[in-house]
């Protein structure tokens, strides 16, 4: 269920941390990044025609735009022409792409196209309709709330199957399309996981696992995010943080099965070791679990969610 246009296979061929390739193509960049002007609205990137500006992180500007020749529209996330002469965020900006093609998953954002269009290094995206954050501001059943669980669930452990750590899991980065359908995007902070960790205290304070922000992500702490956004799904809040012992249940038992809540439970337990080693490891656990609500009408593998179950998480 991929759509759109994919970098070139060569693309795919350089690891992320393979060094030659980088360096080679870090020169492009350099070459074809001075021209960039400011980006206004109703402005023109070759086929995009700019709509509205949509978000702003920590070095790039997302925008909708009207792609001329789809006759689509689509979210274009560009680098501030003030970064793109910084060799680090180049490197940011050019692993985040690299990841973002190799990933094919129904709940990941798929990369529709990347390239430089008049000195702006472009990373296209299908638009959606909202952020999961947007969304928590409106009422959400727990039928729906579970259907949005599931598939993150699934995103993340796909991420780590691809041994990608996300490392900045929260509700802005995940982005809802219709018919239910959630998917998880911005690895602008994403690793590939070769076993050593790096000290770095990245990932954002507030869903960031507490050996995370000493500068210690592991898939554990994307557990962690994980779990806490889940739980923010459920309860309406993020429980007090940072916690030493595990926050009150009580909000979420309302309407939760145990099995469901002992999931959320050990998935943001503090202490790393207790969490499920993985997204993966959480992914399998779910699946284990018949009636996730008290709510029986609800289960994961009932005809009506079988099909999305099944078909988001394979
Ligand atoms: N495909 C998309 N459709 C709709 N909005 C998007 C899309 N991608 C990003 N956004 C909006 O832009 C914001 C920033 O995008 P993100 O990829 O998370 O970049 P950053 O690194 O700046 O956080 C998101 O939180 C969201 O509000
Ligand atoms: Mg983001």
């Amino acid at each position: 269920m991929v759509h759109g246009v994919w970098l070139s296979p060569a693309a795919l061929l350089f690891s992320a941390s393979s060094r030659l390739p980088v360096a080679v193509s870090l020169k492009i960049f350099r070459e074809e990044a001075g021209t960039a002007t400011s980006l206004r609205v109703g402005s023109r990137l070759d086929k995009y025609r700019i709509l509205r500006r949509l978000g702003e992180g920590g070095f790039a500007t997302v925008y909708s735009a009207q792609d001329l020749v789809e006759d689509r529209k689509v979210a274009l996330k560009i680098p501030d022409s003030r970064y793109v002469t910084n060799t680090q965020s180049l490197d940011d900006m050019q692993r985040e792409v690299r990841i973002m093609a190799r990933m094919e998953h129904p709940s990941v954002l798929p990369l529709k196209d990347a390239r430089f269009i008049n000195g702006h290094f472009v990373i296209v995206f299908p638009l959606g309709e909202e952020t999961l954050a947007d969304r928590l501001t409106r009422r959400l059943s727990r039928a729906a709330a579970m259907d949005y669980a599931v598939q993150m669930i699934s995103a993340v452990a796909y991420a780590h199957e691809q041994s990608v750590l996300h490392r900045d899991i929260k509700p802005d980065n995940f982005i809802l399309f219709p018919d239910q359908v959630i998917r998880l995007t911005d690895f602008g902070l994403a690793r590939i996981e070769k076993g050593d960790h790096e000290i770095s205290g990245s990932g954002t304070l507030g869903y960031c696992a507490p050996e995370q922000a000493m500068g210690k992500p592991t898939y554990r702490s994307d557990v962690f995010s994980l779990g806490l956004v889940i739980y923010r799904l459920f309860s309406g809040d993020v429980p007090e943080y940072p916690f030493d012992k595990l926050p009150s249940f009580n909000k979420l038992r309302r309407g939760l099965s145990k099995d469901f809540v002992d999931l959320i439970r050990k998935a943001i337990e503090p202490t790393p070791s207790k969490r499920f080693r993985d997204a993966v490891a959480m992914h399998n656990a779910m699946t284990k679990i018949r009636y996730p609500l008290t709510d029986r009408s609800v289960s994961l593998r009932g005809a009506a969610v079988t099909d999305a179950y099944t078909r988001r998480i394979a």
